[in-house]
């Protein structure tokens, strides 16, 4: 029954999502250099992984999978403000939420800079 699959794939990913949160509020304030690296990995590995390349447990239950920031066709498709508002607003319909009720905007630009920076290998 391939709806009762997606049902069960939907199940594990918000639990993932929600263990993620509770993890994610133990937050410690850090300094602007490092803050949207500890941000990255508090809150994105889980589903985008260590190395930005989206090969994670989470991985194998959410449809669609989470972006591979390592990819090359990443590059041309994800413009600094589309990853602003993807991860404000989240992209509807799958796990990536919305962040503006948890993130500051400084720590959503800072996150996005640090994921341009480290996994795309862009530097503006
Ligand atoms: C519960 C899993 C999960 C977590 C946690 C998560 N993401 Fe995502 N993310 C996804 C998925 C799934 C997609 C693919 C959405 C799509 O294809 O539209 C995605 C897509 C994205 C995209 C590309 C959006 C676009 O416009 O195509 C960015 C940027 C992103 N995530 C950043 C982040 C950041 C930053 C964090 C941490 C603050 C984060 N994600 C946490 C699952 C997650």
């Amino acid at each position: 029954m391939p709806s009762c699959k997606k049902i069960i794939r939907n199940i594990l990913g918000y639990l993932i999502l929600a263990l993620n949160t509770v993890a994610a509020n133990h937050l410690v304030p850090t300094s602007e250099v490092s803050l949207g690296k500890k941000i990255y990995h508090d809150r994105c590995e889980v589903c985008h992984g260590s190395q930005g390349d989206g090969k994670t447990f989470a991985a194998n239950v959410l449809f669609p999978p989470p972006k591979n920031f390592r990819a090359e066709s990443t590059k041309k498709e994800l413009p600094r403000e589309r990853m602003i508002r993807s991860v404000t607003r989240g992209r509807s319909g799958t796990a990536m939420m919305p962040w503006e009720s948890i993130l500051s905007k400084q720590e959503i630009h800072s996150v996005v800079n640090y994921i341009r920076k480290n996994f795309m290998g862009l530097y503006k």
